[in-house]
């Protein structure tokens, strides 16, 4: 991993959380408990800061970044919750997460949008800027639509990938240590 100061500012990382080889994490960043961000990706905290959430994985050549001003607000940082799941290549821009999200792969949030708890952005999803998605909703499509509900099955599902993720990630930081994930058979 490339940890880079900015301005003054170096990235906090949890010693519990897992950076992979080859992530760059820059500036004014804060990372998680039992975090996890994957290879290749960039979250660049130069402009404003940027907060990954306890056990919130970022998968492979995901990028975050900030935006640096709008009218009222000099500075508005990027900010993604608790157990959230970020697909393989996803830009990530100026906006804020809550808790239990999942964003599908190759999702694009613009500026100042905002994603409530509890639901998921299918894959290549396109979050347009100030759009608000409330809780539970299934987003679809290019500009991403809210095309129903989200059932307790289905936000079940978001805890079980951040869940395995979290394992996956401590698998890496701990090698020797077996991957296990609820219903499946341990990996050595
Ligand atoms: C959206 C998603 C959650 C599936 O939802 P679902 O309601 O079970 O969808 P289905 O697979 O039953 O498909 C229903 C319809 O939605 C379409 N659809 C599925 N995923 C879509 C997507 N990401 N964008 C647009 N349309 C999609 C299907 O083609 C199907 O269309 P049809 O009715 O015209 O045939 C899933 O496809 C997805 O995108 N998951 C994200 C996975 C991911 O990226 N994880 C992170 C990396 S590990």
């Amino acid at each position: 991993m490339e940890i880079h100061p900015h301005h003054g500012a170096m990235p906090e990382i949890h010693p519990t959380a897992w950076v992979a080889p080859g992530a760059h994490i820059i500036g004014d960043v804060h990372i998680g408990e039992g975090a996890g961000v994957w290879f290749g990706s960039v979250l660049r905290g130069d402009m404003c800061s940027i907060s990954i959430g306890r056990f919130t994985n970022v998968q492979d050549n995901t990028v975050i970044h900030i935006e640096s001003e709008e009218r009222d607000h000099p500075c508005r940082p990027c900010i993604v919750g608790d157990y959230v799941t970020i697909g393989h290549a996803c830009i990530i821009h100026g906006c804020t997460i809550d808790d239990r999200v999942l964003v599908g792969m190759g999702s694009v949030l613009m500026n100042w949008s905002h994603i409530a708890s509890d639901t998921i952005l299918g894959a290549r999803a396109l979050v347009s800027e100030r759009k608000e998605i409330p809780s539970r909703s299934l987003v679809l499509g290019i500009p991403g639509k809210i095309v129903r509900e989200l059932s307790d099955e289905e936000v079940g599902h978001i805890m079980h990938s951040a869940d395995t993720y979290r394992a996956l990630a401590q698998s890496y930081r701990n090698p020797g240590t077996p991957f296990t994930v609820p219903g499946l058979e341990p990996r050595r």
